[in-house]
């Protein structure tokens, strides 16, 4: 099947990084929030993200046009014939259920469901859907910053239809991104490997291993890495980071994916990282971080 229209539910930073992409990439998009300021907010952000590649010169079209083929409604009722819908709502799966479930019977028999869930279950999901649509659920898990990062994790569950999942392998390719397969496994790649070692660089924190500053830049300057892991912590979200943790420790009781007492104090303090203004670092200047005194 050839997808043609996308819709995109939520437009918090990752629904909104996903829009953009769907739209540069040529594709009709359109995308549901729950209300116009939250449509605003997302778009505004997209502006800005859009101002920045044609600065570069870096659009095969003006920003305009890109914009042209994006729209932003709080209707359910406007994705109901989309070829693809990808949802990246709040980590909630009772809200995820109910919102499939509502979608279920409103769109058409042939448009694909996909979850931009980083941890939660997609066959817990797809399950309140029809047995025609559960062939046609899918997960499609993006990297932040969505215009930037090139990686999607696709993800099939034990029901999903093999053509199914060969038209969202090829739409990946067709936003420009480099597909992984993989299945409806908790964490899938990324998270199973990443969130460890996140958890870990905490644990040596709290050991007295090394400060904030040298075991982030023992790993950017050592590896590689573009971030250290505390920074990275900070730009995922650290009440983020406890949730995925909190959720791949009940499914697979190992010790690497338990959460640090400290990590757990950061976020019942209101320590989130970049977001709230403070995580492992001070982020009053943003362009110069300044790390906290936490332990
Ligand atoms: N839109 C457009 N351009 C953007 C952008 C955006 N949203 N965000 C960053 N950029 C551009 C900048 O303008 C800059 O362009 P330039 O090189 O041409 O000047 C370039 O990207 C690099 O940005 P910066 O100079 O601000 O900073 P960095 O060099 O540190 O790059 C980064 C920023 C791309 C975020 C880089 O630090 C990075 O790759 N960090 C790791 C990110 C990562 O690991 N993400 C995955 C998190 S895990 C996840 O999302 C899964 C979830 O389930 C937890």
């Amino acid at each position: 099947m050839e997808i043609k229209k996308v819709g995109v539910l939520g437009c918090g930073l990752m629904g909104a990084g996903i829009a953009q992409t769907a739209a540069t990439a040529g594709y009709e998009t359109i995308v549901r929030e729950v209300s116009d300021d939250l449509i605003a907010k997302g778009f505004g952000g997209i502006e800005k993200s859009l101002a920045k590649f044609a600065e570069k010169g870096r659009l095969k079209e003006s920003a305009d046009e890109i914009r042209g083929r994006l729209r932003g409604t709080t209707k359910f009722e406007d994705l109901s014939d989309c070829d693809i819908i990808i949802e990246a709502i709040v980590e909630n799966l009772d809200t995820k259920r109910e919102t499939y479930l509502r979608l279920d019977d409103l769109c058409k028999p042939e448009t694909i469901f996909a979850s931009n869930t980083s941890s939660l279950s997609i066959t817990q999901m797809m399950s309140v859907t029809s047995a025609e649509r559960q062939q046609r659920f899918i997960g499609m898990h993006f990297f932040n910053p969505v215009p930037i990062m090139k990686l999607v994790e696709v993800i099939r569950t034990i029901l999903t239809d093999a053509g199914v999942y060969e038209d969202a392998v090829a739409f990946a390719n067709g936003l420009g991104k480099t597909p992984v397969r993989t299945s409806d496994r908790t964490g899938f790649i990324v998270n199973r490997l990443l969130v460890p070692y996140m958890l870990d660089a905490i644990r040596a924190l709290e050991e007295g291993v090394a400060s904030i500053v040298d075991i982030d830049n023992a790993m950017k300057l050592g590896c590689g890495y573009p971030m250290g892991p505390l920074t990275l912590g900070d730009f995922v979200g650290l009440d983020t980071t406890y949730y995925i943790s909190e959720i791949m420790f009940n499914e697979f009781r190992e010790k690497r994916f338990s959460s640090p007492p400290l990590l757990k104090r950061m976020v019942m303090a209101g320590l989130y990282g970049r977001k709230s203004g403070r995580g492992f670092y001070d982020y009053t200047d943003p362009k110069n971080p300044v790390p906290m005194n936490l332990v």
